[in-house]
């Protein structure tokens, strides 16, 4: 099966009451470890490349990694550019091969958000990729750009339908309250996502998939262990788990996950070296953090998404 569109996986997804895990990937074990998963329990699945991710490891490299990938698992895989800045950006992942763009000019005025997405999606459509754009501001930090929690705002409801209409985007990225990172709620506070925003937005665009970006649940386990092995990550704090379940049974149909698969990693990583000092097979450290990786997967895909045996 070639890479697919994430259009069917949306709709299904959308009618189904459950949402699509879209997964940041930047190496071979990353790619392994999230499609592994996804194969076993029968899951639809996107993988997503940042700007950062193809500066790391290089286009092509991902390219065939993910290519692969559908090879092994037979897999519909969608791959999607994360946080696209630029047509330009855009156009090379579409010309390169990718099968979804985001085009995020959420920090720019309305009408030259929509003047810019709107010039992605003619150019995606004319060659069959699909176009995730963003309103409202996440805080956090992406592709090294910081927003802080007072810089950020949620999405305003009464906008969507005139971006949506005059874009012609195929999912919207809106902020509820999710950010980037690990550090997304201060301690002590409740952490609580706005969903009268999200009813809101879904009213006004009955059944047009929504996406949340920043949408990592910090695993306490996982900061624990790397607080124990060297670390510091005092105060990393997540999305409640059981709040992403229910924007996924809403309109949500895409949720991102980056933080968490990097926690895994090193979490994993500083355990083994830490017990292991004499051990220096990167193999060796490798093979339990892609297992890892694996495990936290799956149980996003069961416990939070709700997209298993969904093929
Ligand atoms: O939203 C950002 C993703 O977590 C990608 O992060 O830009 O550091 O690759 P990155
Ligand atoms: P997290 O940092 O919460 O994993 O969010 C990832 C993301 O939104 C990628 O676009
Ligand atoms: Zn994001």
């Amino acid at each position: 099966m070639p890479l697919v569109t994430s259009k069917e996986m949306f709709a299904k997804a959308y009618n189904g009451g459950y949402a699509i895990g879209a997964f940041n990937v930047n190496n071979m074990e990353i790619v392994q470890g999230i499609t592994e998963a996804a194969k076993e329990l029968e899951a639809p699945l996107i993988l997503q490349v940042s700007k950062g991710a193809r500066a790391y490891a290089n286009h092509t490299y991902l390219m065939k990694l993910v290519e692969a990938a559908v090879i092994e698992t037979g897999l519909p895989i969608c791959l999607h550019l994360d946080h696209g800045d630029s047509f330009e950006t855009c156009k090379s992942c579409i010309d390169g091969g990718f099968t979804s763009v985001m085009i995020d000019a959420s920090s720019k005025p309305f009408e030259e958000n929509i003047e810019i997405t709107r010039k992605v999606v003619e150019y995606a459509h004319d060659r069959g990729v699909v176009v995730e754009a963003e309103l409202g501001t996440l805080a956090g930090i992406e592709d090294e750009v910081k927003v802080s929690a007072e810089d950020s705002s949620y999405t305003r409801p009464e906008e969507v339908e005139e971006f949506v209409s005059r874009t012609g985007c195929d999912s919207l990225a809106i902020a509820i309250g999710t950010s980037h990172g690990a550090y997304k709620f201060k301690p002590g506070t409740k952490p609580q996502l706005r969903f009268d925003v999200l009813e809101e937005v879904s009213k006004r665009l009955p059944g047009f998939p929504i996406v949340l970006h920043g949408s990592s649940s910090v695993p306490q386990d996982l900061v624990e262990k790397i607080n124990k092995f060297g670390g510091a990550m005092p105060g990393a704090i997540g999305v409640p788990e059981d709040q992403l379940r229910h924007a996924a049974s809403l309109s949500v149909c895409k949720i991102n996950i980056d933080s968490d698969l990097r926690l895994a990693m090193t979490a994993t990583i500083r355990e083994f070296l830490a017990l292991h000092p004499d051990k220096f097979d990167p193999r060796e450290y490798l093979k339990p953090a892609r297992a890892a990786i694996k495990a936290l997967v799956a149980h996003k895909i069961v416990n939070v998404l709700g997209c298993d045996h969904k093929i």
